[in-house]
């Protein structure tokens, strides 16, 4: 028998939709198209793939063309660069989402591996809106230092290991304004997984022991994780099968079957899932669904994810072959029924940019 279940507005803060110069990896129609059939009421899409969205004609082209492509709502991040793009800021604040700093490498031309200059960028943004950071290891607390100085308040995406987890649950305690992301895959694979998967399994931040794996869950446990973003990142097969394979996972459509399974497996509760994916974001990005935004997932359908029933552009999954235990049936955006299912029912433009009233 299908238990429905409703969840408000589900809400990924960390997608990596592509489109404009990698549009032959993925377009905006196609991932926002995946994210209704993986749940999703909203996604943000983060600032590093070309044209980067680090100053103003860059980031309106993205939001002319994501206006124009999206079946769910959506924010996009503006991006702090190398070259000290602050002055941009007061011009770029009030369509966006926040601010993305990369601290470490990965994907882009985005690195920022100077303290100093790190500081200068926590010292300009206007504030009100999150500072959302890509920091691993030891970066964790040199940021942590800037969050002290400047109380911006700050989302860490995708923490990986029990060492950062350690730094972030003593940054809480002594109360900085500080959020935690976890994603899918580091909760359900480790790097053990890398073995089978070769370069399917290469992401930033790396796949890591079992020991971190554990003290992520063990941390959703104690409250100290705030998110689960599926830093869905999607590259072509041709591109991850090549001798230089670019890092980076898909997980808009399985995140939120995966978290499901967990449910089912007793691994923690509905009501901590429904936190991690819709709730919390909503409150650290300020953002609210009406009543009549809302997910329909069915608890006991079971499906083996398979590379054939993804929507994602990239059309492969590191997940391929799991079973899984819940499904998203119906998305309803404002009232709409946007996704039943089976097909995408809205059209392109359809979705809203959330942060869209520009003054
Ligand atoms: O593996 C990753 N891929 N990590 C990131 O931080 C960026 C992303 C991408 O854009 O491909
Ligand atoms: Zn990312």
């Amino acid at each position: 028998m299908a238990r429905l279940v409703k969840l408000p507005g589900p809400l990924d803060p960390h997608v990596h939709l592509r489109d404009l110069d990698w549009e032959h990896k993925s377009t905006f129609l196609s991932e926002t198209a995946a994210a209704l059939a993986g749940g999703y009421w909203a996604v943000f899409d983060m600032p590093n793939t070309p044209p980067p969205a680090i100053d103003r004609p860059a980031l309106d082209r993205k939001l002319e063309s994501i206006a124009r492509q999206a079946v769910c709502d959506w924010g996009v991040y503006f991006g702090a660069s190398q070259d000290d793009n602050s002055g941009e800021y007061a011009a770029a604040f009030d369509p966006v989402c926040g601010l993305k700093i990369y601290n470490n490498a990965t994907t882009g031309t985005l690195l920022i591996d100077d303290q100093t200059l790190r500081a200068r960028h926590y010292a300009a943004w206007p504030g009100g809106k999150v500072i959302a950071v890509h920091a691993e290891g030891e970066t964790v607390a040199d940021i942590l230092a800037l969050v002290r100085q400047y109380r911006q308040p700050t989302h860490f995406c995708h923490i990986s290991t029990a060492e950062e987890i350690r730094l972030l649950a003593a940054a809480k305690a002594e109360g900085l304004p500080v959020s935690v992301g976890v994603t899918p895959h580091h909760l359900f694979l480790t790097e053990d997984d890398v073995r089978t998967l070769g370069p399917l399994g290469r992401m930033k931040p790396e796949l890591k022991t079992h020991a971190d794996q554990q003290a992520l869950w063990d941390a959703i446990a104690a409250g100290v994780v705030d998110v689960v973003e599926s830093d869905h990142a999607p590259h072509t097969l041709a591109e991850k099968q090549s001798d230089a394979p670019p890092s980076g996972v898909p997980g808009l459509e399985t995140t939120l079957p995966l978290m499901l399974t967990a449910v089912h497996e007793r691994r923690l509760s509905l009501e901590r899932v429904i936190d991690l994916v819709a709730l919390n974001p909503q409150r650290i990005f300020g953002v609210a669904p009406g009543p009549e935004t809302y997910t329909l997932v069915d608890l006991d359908a079971r499906y083996t994810i398979a590379r054939g029933d993804l929507r994602t552009a990239c059309g492969w999954s590191p997940f391929e072959g799991m079973p899984v235990v819940g499904r998203v049936r119906e998305v309803w955006i404002r009232g709409v029924q946007a996704f039943d299912g089976e097909a995408v029912r809205v059209a392109p433009g359809f979705g809203c940019n959330l942060y869209g009233r520009e003054s």
